[in-house]
């Protein structure tokens, strides 16, 4: 069987890191590193996402602030508040929370971001920070995805990685990543690949981030595979009291037999996610302090 790699574990440890470093600010009287988060609308698995990054912030004692603004807000408003965030003292980092509604634009909204405060690492300069030698402060959820290669001593370097899912939030950055600093051979697959199977059962490392449950089967992998399953999709299930239950891209059951290493979902990658959102909130004060 393989080794579950435990996304809530290493999230944990990061937070116990983050705490001993806030406590050391308090001792020295400093203020603490504070992280505003924007929601637009009613999205549920949003408001959970949300309640999650701020239960974070209370476990590692930063402060929060949440502005929740109605689903009929003007793009116009929004860049306001992105405004006075940026210029806000007291705000070392913030994001805004997506999916925004569709009269919204994603693209207006991250460039209107101090680069300096944007702790989910989707602006064009931090993203693009990614092939420096200097790294500013990177997307989340591929940094999340690093950090579990490395805490997990999963070797990268000349292996065969394939990512499917070319999405500016994840496939693209994780791939410019394992490329970058996992020095991987990569190969990145998207909704044109012609032949999914082709690619993926040739990999050492198969990261998927699509949203598609049971994506990837157990025809499509080879024994051994290193499998980091990044979709996250709700699926009905009457068993649960919520009425359905999180499911990633793979067909787990089936396919973790063959795997050498792999994320559950959830448990997995999910909550590195809000760790490197913690990680990066701290980044951004340390930047504003020094
Ligand atoms: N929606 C889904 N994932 C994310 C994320 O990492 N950051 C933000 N801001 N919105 C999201």
């Amino acid at each position: 069987m393989p080794t579950t790699i435990d996304g809530r574990k290493v999230s944990k440890d990061i937070k116990n890191e983050i705490v001993q470093k806030v406590d050391a600010l308090k001792a020295e009287g400093k203020r603490v590193p504070h992280l505003a988060i924007i929601i637009v609308g009613d999205d549920g698995p949003s408001h959970t996402y949300v309640k999650g990054k701020i239960n974070a912030c209370k476990e590692v004692g930063f402060e929060y602030t949440l502005l929740h603004f109605a689903n009929s807000l003007a793009e116009a408003k929004l860049i306001k508040q992105i405004d006075k965030l940026n210029e806000d003292e007291d705000i070392d980092g913030f994001i805004v929370q997506l999916p925004l509604p569709d009269h919204i634009s994603v693209e207006h909204v991250n460039e209107r971001i101090n680069p300096g405060k944007d702790v989910d690492g989707f602006t064009n300069q931090n993203f693009g920070s990614i092939t420096s030698t200097h790294h500013l402060l990177l997307p989340a959820t591929p940094f999340g995805v690093m950090e579990l290669l490395k805490r997990y001593e999963i070797e990268t370097k000349g292996k065969e990685c394939v990512v499917v899912g070319a999405s500016r939030l994840v496939g693209a950055p994780v791939s410019m990543m394992m490329l970058q600093d996992g020095l991987a051979t990569v190969t990145v697959c998207h909704e044109h690949t012609k032949d999914l199977a082709k690619h993926t059962s040739q990999a050492d490392i198969l990261i998927v981030a699509v949203g598609k449950p049971n994506l990837i089967t157990k025809d499509m992998v080879k024994k051994g595979v290193v499998i980091i399953d990044v979709g996250t999709s709700r699926v009905e299930d009457k068993t649960k009291k919520s009425g359905f239950r999180l499911s990633g891209d793979v067909d787990y059951e089936n396919v973790a037999p063959l795997a050498s290493y792999i994320t559950p979902v959830p448990g997995g990658v999910g909550p590195m996610t809000i760790a490197s959102l913690l990680v990066n909130t701290l980044k951004a004060y340390e930047a504003r302090e020094i």
